[in-house]
C-alpha cells in the first residue's frame, strides 16, 4: 500500500482496475450509501506505522470506492471523514486530519469532477479550517453541474448537532411568527438539514468491525440498512463496497409495515 501522494495524480478510467461489479437485479442496488471508513489507526498500529500513516492509506481506498460506487450505479455517497467527536483526538493528529482533507480534496478533485462526480460537503462551520472549507466550496463550485453521483463530504459533522441546528433555525423562524409549533413537521426538518436535497440513507458501511453508527446522519438514517465488515478501512476496496450491496440486495425492508402488507419492499 503506497502511502505519500504526489501533489498532482494522473487520471484513471473509472474501471482502472478491471474489475466489474456483480449483475446487481435492477433496482437492488442502494441510492444511498453512507460509508463509516473506520480502522486507520489498527491498521497503522498492525504495520508498525503511524496513526496519521493510517489515515494516508485511505485516500487510494476512497477513491477506489467512489469508482466501484460508479460501477454499480450508486446515485448518492456519503463518507464521513472527521466527526465533532473527532476534536477530542491528539491535537497533532487532528491537525494532520485537517491538512489530510484539504489535500485530498485538492488533489482528487479534478478527478472527480472527470468522473461526473458532484463533490458536496456537509457539517458544522464552527471550529472547522477555513482552509477546509475554502477547499470544499471550491470543489462543490467545480462539480456542481455533475448528476452521475454527489460524494458528500462528512467533515466536521455530527448527526446530533445537525438537529440541533435544525431546530435552532427553526424556532427563530417560530419566534419571528413565520412558522407555527404545528407546522414544524419531518419536512421542515428535513429542509433545514446540512444537504437539504439529500435523500435517506439506505445502506450504512462500516469498516474495522465496530457495530454502531457513531452519530453519522441521525437524522437521514433512521431506516437504513446496517452491514458491518471487518476489513480495515486502508485494506478496503470497492470489492468489499459491492459485497455489502450484495448482502443488502438479499434485504427486505419493511418501513414498519407487516412482512406481507402491501407496501414492503425487497431492499430497493
Ligand atoms: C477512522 O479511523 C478515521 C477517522 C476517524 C478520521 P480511526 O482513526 O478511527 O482508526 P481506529 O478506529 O483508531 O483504528
Ligand atoms: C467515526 O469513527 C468517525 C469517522 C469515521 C470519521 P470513530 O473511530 O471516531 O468512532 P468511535 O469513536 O469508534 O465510535
Ligand atoms: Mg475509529
Amino acid at each position: 500500500m503506497k502511502i505519500t501522494h504526489p501533489d498532482a495524480v494522473p487520471y484513471r478510467e473509472v474501471d482502472w482496475t478491471g474489475e466489474y461489479p456483480p449483475e446487481y437485479t435492477r433496482g437492488q442496488v442502494p441510492a444511498h450509501v453512507a460509508i463509516i471508513m473506520d480502522g486507520n489507526g489498527r491498521w497503522a498500529n498492525k504495520q508498525g506505522l503511524t496513526r496519521t500513516q493510517g489515515h494516508a492509506a485511505g485516500e487510494e481506498v476512497l477513491l477506489d470506492v467512489v469508482a466501484g460506487a460508479l460501477q454499480a450505479g450508486v446515485k448518492q455517497l456519503s463518507v464521513y471523514a472527521f466527526s465533532t467527536e473527532n476534536w477530542k483526538r491528539d491535537p497533532a493528529e487532528v491537525r494532520f486530519l485537517m491538512g489530510f482533507n484539504r489535500k485530498v480534496l485538492h488533489r482528487r478533485r479534478d478527478q472527480l469532477n472527470a468522473w461526473g462526480v458532484r463533490i458536496r460537503w456537509a457539517g458544522r462551520r464552527p471550529k472547522l479550517w477555513r482552509s477546509v472549507i475554502d477547499e470544499l466550496e471550491r470543489a462543490q463550485e467545480m462539480t456542481k453541474h455533475n448528476t452521475r453521483l454527489t460524494l458528500t463530504m462528512c467533515i466536521n459533522y455530527g448527526g446530533k448537532l445537525e438537529i440541533v441546528d435544525a431546530v435552532r433555525e427553526i424556532a427563530e423562524e417560530v419566534r419571528a411568527g413565520r412558522l407555527k409549533p404545528s407546522g414544524v413537521t419531518e419536512r421542515v426538518l428535513d429542509a433545514r438539514m446540512y444537504q437539504p436535497d439529500m435523500p435517506p440513507v439506505d445502506l450504512y458501511i462500516r469498516s474495522s468491525g465496530e457495530q454502531r453508527i457513531s452519530n453519522f446522519l441521525t437524522w437521514q438514517g433512521a431506516y437504513a440498512e446496517m452491514v458491518f465488515l471487518d476489513t480495515l478501512w486502508p485494506d478496503f476496496s470497492r470489492r468489499e463496497l459491492w459485497h455489502a450491496i450484495d448482502i443488502y440486495s438479499g434485504r427486505v425492508r419493511r418501513f414498519g409495515g407487516a412482512i406481507d402488507a402491501p407496501g414492503t419492499q425487497a431492499a430497493s
